[in-house]
């Protein structure tokens, strides 16, 4: 089921809990290619196409919180008690990540292996995590939210 969103720029969001959970974990798998990709890229000395890199990854992961916040969130918010604690946690995470990516645009030729190596690290276990706590299929389940009974 999708539902119409003036806000949003497609016009369409996504609202049944395994289709966002489809779309987040296709976005992480994404992000995995895009996070060796770059490690790969910090061990070699092309540091103009590092740069790059490290630009285009800033940009792609910035618009991965956000679309988190904005199909993921709601979903997690209502599909049970705990959402509140949920939301709580996953809103502490989204600072710290995006200032380790903002941190990005100020590196240091002489670390940039070391923190690209810590930061793909961070963000791989950063995204299991999400995927057992937030995005496994029995929290999000489509007939929890769908029918109000309790599925
Ligand atoms: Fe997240
Ligand atoms: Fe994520």
């Amino acid at each position: 089921m999708v539902t119409k969103n003036s806000s949003d720029s497609s016009g369409i969001v996504p609202t049944r809990p395994s289709e966002v959970r489809q779309i987040i974990l296709n976005e992480h798998n994404a992000i995995r290619k895009q996070l060796q990709d770059l490690e790969k890229l910090s061990n070699s000395k092309d540091l103009a196409a590092l740069k790059q890199a490290i630009g285009n990854f800033q940009k792609t992961f910035r618009e991965h919180l956000q679309h988190e916040e904005a199909i993921l969130w709601p979903v997690i918010k209502t599909v049970d008690s705990w959402g509140p604690v949920r939301l709580a946690e996953m809103n502490k995470e989204h600072s710290e990540q995006r200032e380790m990516i903002e941190a990005l645009s100020n590196l240091k030729q002489e670390n940039i292996t070391k923190i690209i190596k810590e930061l793909v690290g961070n963000l791989t276990d950063d995204m299991a995590s999400e995927e057992k706590e937030f995005l496994n299929p029995e929290l999000l389940r489509d007939d929890v939210v769908s029918s109000g009974f309790g599925g």
